[in-house]
């Protein structure tokens, strides 16, 4: 559960482990980067108690070695419609096909990251458990698939893990440990968000437009925060006070009630609860199903028994807590019941959108706002309507900084590049050009950006024709889609100069792919493949292949959402 089970933390002095499991690899593949963090708590906690720790990204193990390993730990998230982050497609690849080796020998456990809004919750990790477990694997220790708070379970299955291989070497009392993460630190952290100041926040699009989007500069002086090209900044939001003023009173919950906010036993306000720590406008099956121990709605326990699974999706799409409460009520719900159904409130990634080197003590972010009608009642994006509505310079926001090493500009400066970056998705690049040219590298650079009008939506106009000016951006295309009569999109504009393109690629470019996921970045992925086909002569299958071995080479990077 979220809230109301104590952790007990328990000192342990490092152990000596026999021969016997000395070895562990550990593989991550995730697309923003969480794996990797929660891959690299696991390997350090391992090293403390002498195991001899190898951990990589899954697009940089060899699956031939595979063979030869004992003890695998895979940290992996799930995509989109259920799909493995690119990073984790070699592997997961090789593992499904016809060259996967008998594994009898190899002992493994499988922490899945995920987020229970999705249909497709963690399919990935259980995809890997399931395939491992048939190629003869034994597991080390179950499954365990995590939400977006995924800090407490992620502690509880390395425990698990821990135990497991303390048992196998016998070692001593095997009493596990489940600190959640440090933080007593006095480094800022997602435990320990720094709270930035604002300093500048505009709206980048002009009058008439049908978006919002915000340019937000912030400061970390004196936060000791750095960050590269690439990486993105955690905000901590504030769930919108109305909305949490509804919800308490649909219950009749008193707003002062104290209840308990984490494992630790921190208590607060409901209120406050509800504002700073739980997430309250987004509903998910889990969510759906505690919240049904408190009512007697029988069509929600229709909608949860269904045996069409698009009923209870079509349900959730669009509705939050307070649909839920009136649909479904009364809820005979405490004050800490009520959080006991609640997910933690996620921090809301956003791409960084400057260079540090190039600003130092400042972090830039473009933030479209969300607003949409659905089911009757206006919504909002619960970060970017507070960045748009309610955010003045003077301001204080918590931040941190979240690595990101999956998107990251080539170590060679003269290694060219090409970006694909409509509308929001330019936010990286804007940081990738101010490195490169305060930097003065000497590589290629070529950026595709798009969105719906020139007029009024072309973020950042005049910082690109400066660029392309003194030379730090050597070509420009842009593709505004409702200008004309014809949609034009991002990928018809690599399409037209599609001879050039493959150049790139032949010269050894490096292509990066910034924004949506579900329209835009599988476009630009079949688009990518008729390029290959069209000028490089290759089969799909070979355009396929040859866009698997340009993610193993880091030549196609993506941070899509
Ligand atoms: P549209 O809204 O006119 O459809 C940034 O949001 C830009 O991406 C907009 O111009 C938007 O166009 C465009 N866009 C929408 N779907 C897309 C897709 N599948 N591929 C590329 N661009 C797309």
């Amino acid at each position: 559960p979220p809230s109301g089970s104590h952790i007990a933390v328990v000192e342990r002095p490092a152990i000596e482990v026999p021969t016997a499991v000395k070895e562990i690899t550990i593989l991550y593949g995730s697309q923003t980067g969480n794996g990797q963090g929660v891959a690299e708590q696991a390997a350090a906690k391992l090293k403390e108690q002498s195991f001899d720790v190898t951990i990589q990204s899954m697009s940089d193990f060899k699956p031939t070695t595979l063979k030869k390993l004992e003890h695998l730990l895979l940290v992996v998230s799930t995509h989109g419609e259920g799909d493995p982050p690119d990073t984790a497609l070699p592997l997961y690849e090789f593992l499904h096909g016809r060259r996967a080796p008998k594994l009898d020998h190899l002992q493994y456990s499988v922490l899945a990251l995920g987020d229970s809004s999705y249909e497709f919750f963690c399919k990935t990790g259980s995809d890997f458990d399931k395939r491992l477990s048939e190629l003869g694997a034994t597991p080390l220790a179950p499954r365990v698939d995590c939400d977006l708070d995924y800090d407490e379970p992620a502690a509880q299955w390395l425990a698990a893990v821990e135990v497991a291989l303390q048992i196998q070497t016998g070692g001593q009392s095997a009493a596990a440990s489940l600190e959640v993460e440090n933080t007593t630190s006095t480094q800022y952290s997602r435990m320990n968000p720094f709270r930035a100041e604002v300093l500048e926040n505009i709206n980048l699009n002009g009058r008439g437009s049908n978006k919002e989007t915000r340019h937000l500069e912030l400061s970390l002086e004196g936060s000791g925060l750095v960050y590269e090209p690439g990486d993105s900044l955690g905000i901590f939001p504030e769930n919108n006070s109305e909305l949490v003023d509804k919800v308490i009173g649909e219950g009749s919950w008193n707003p002062e009630e104290t209840v308990e906010i984490n494992s630790q036993g921190e208590r607060r306000a409901l209120r406050v609860a509800l504002l700073n720590y739980f997430e309250i406008t987004v509903l998910t099956k889990p969510l759906l199903e505690k919240l049904s121990n408190y009512s007697e709605s029988e069509r929600l326990k229709h909608l949860l028994e269904s045996e069409q699974a698009s009923e209870l999706r079509t349900y959730i799409e669009g509705r939050d807590l307070l649909d839920a409460l009136k649909d479904f009520g009364p809820i005979s719900a405490s004050e800490q019941q009520l959080i006991g159904i609640l997910r933690k409130l996620p921090a809301r990634l956003y791409s960084i959108a400057s260079s540090l080197q190039a600003n130092p003590d400042e972090v830039h972010l473009t933030v479209g706002v969300v607003r949409y009608e659905a089911h009757g009642r206006s919504r909002q994006g619960v970060c970017s309507i507070q960045c748009a509505e309610n955010l003045e310079p003077g301001d204080t926001l918590p931040v941190y900084v979240h690595k990101n090493d999956n998107f990251r500009l080539p170590t060679n400066p003269e290694t060219p590049i090409i970006m694909i970056g409509p509308g929001t998705g330019i936010a990286p690049f804007r940081s990738f050009i101010e490195e490169r040219s305060e930097t003065g590298a000497e590589g290629k650079s070529w950026l595709f950006f798009g969105d719906q009008h020139y007029v009024t939506d072309f973020y950042y106009q005049t910082e690109w024709q400066n660029y392309v000016k003194d030379g730090s951006l050597s070509r420009l295309d842009v593709a505004f889609s409702r200008d004309t009569e014809e949609k034009v999109y991002v990928q018809h504009r690599m399409k037209e100069a599609s001879q050039e393109f493959y150049q790139w690629i032949e010269d050894g470019a490096v292509i990066y792919v910034c924004g949506d996921e579900q329209n835009m970045a599988k476009d630009v992925h079949a688009t990518l493949l008729e390029i290959l086909q069209q000028e490089g002569g290759k089969t799909l299958e070979e355009s396929e292949q040859f866009m698997t071995q340009l993610i193993q080479e880091k030549r196609y990077q993506r941070d899509v959402y």
